[in-house]
């Protein structure tokens, strides 16, 4: 075992959190300043999140889609998948800007995955998504053997009929994010630290296709919960505070109240569009 190893493994866990935390933020002071270019994004003057939230035929299309996938998946909440209010927002978002190819960065137990995917079959011809995650989610590792879920994210992907939709990525967001690729939508629901949000949105910048868009998943203003369960983390509107403070022209628009529950009875979710102020 090495010195650090042996080290860390004297330090109290009840001390290893706090330590953690402080050395997270010590490294989130000293973080250079990115670029951060919003030319490609898609102007908010384009967005009108309450039409898209309102749409008749998308909401149709999603009652018929989620039959299947609630049947196989279920539609209920799983720790550290998205809720299933996000997971219908994310349906609407897919179906009505029809994005042709789509990063998503955290995939877990694939509850995200599952709802663009489904999207983008019904509306995006020859749409793809790719999904990466630091973790073999696939594997024996992955949150779906632990969580007691029937099948891996690829498994209830092939069994819904959207596996060939989908290419599964075992790398950091960063790593994943340092490809010639080009994409239309990048969803970003992985490590919610403040550095790391700063870091992918800069980098998920340079990968977007004119008129594209990011995706944030736990935005919380001023790191506030949104619902009465009191939960919120604070790392991506940190993030998001910054870009502001240095970048005039990029916008951060939480989508609000759905017009359905998202959790604990509230409609509210924390998802949230970066656009390009216009
Ligand atoms: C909140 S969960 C994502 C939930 C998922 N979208 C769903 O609906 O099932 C966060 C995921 O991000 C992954 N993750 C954490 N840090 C990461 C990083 N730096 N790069 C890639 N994935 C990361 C975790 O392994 C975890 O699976």
């Amino acid at each position: 075992m090495s010195l650090v190893a042996s080290i860390k493994k004297l330090i109290p866990t009840a001390v290893k959190q706090p330590l953690r935390d402080y050395v997270d933020d010590q490294r989130w002071r000293r973080q250079d300043r990115l670029a951060f270019d919003s030319a490609r994004l898609l102007p908010r003057s384009q967005i009108d999140i309450a039409a898209i939230m309102n749409d008749r035929d998308i909401g149709e299309a999603f009652v018929e889609d989620s039959v299947s996938i609630h049947k196989l998946f279920g539609g209920h909440e799983i720790p550290g998948g998205v809720n299933p209010g996000d997971r219908r927002a994310l349906y609407h978002l897919i179906a009505h800007f029809k994005p042709k190819r789509i990063l998503e960065v955290g995939t877990h137990v694939g509850a995200s995955t599952l709802h663009i995917a489904g999207a983008l079959k019904r509306f995006v011809e020859g749409g793809a998504l790719t999904t990466a995650d630091i973790v073999d989610v696939n594997g024996p590792q992955g949150a779906w053997k632990s969580l007691g879920l029937p099948f891996s994210p690829a498994g209830f992907l092939s069994r819904l009929g959207l596996g060939e939709i989908v290419s599964f990525v075992n790398k950091p967001a960063l790593e994943a994010l340092a490809t010639d690729a080009r994409y239309d939508l990048i969803f970003l629901d992985g490590d919610h630290r403040p550095q790391a949000v700063y870091c992918e949105i800069a980098a998920a910048l340079k990968l977007l296709n004119p008129n594209g868009l990011i995706l944030l998943h736990d935005f919380y203003p001023g790191g506030k919960p949104l619902t009465s369960d009191g939960y919120a983390i604070d790392g991506p509107s940190i993030a998001a505070d910054r870009i502001g403070r240095e970048v005039a022209d990029l916008a951060f628009l939480p989508l609000g109240n759905l017009p359905w529950e998202t959790k604990s009875g509230d409609k509210a979710t924390s998802l949230a569009l970066v656009a390009r102020r216009a």
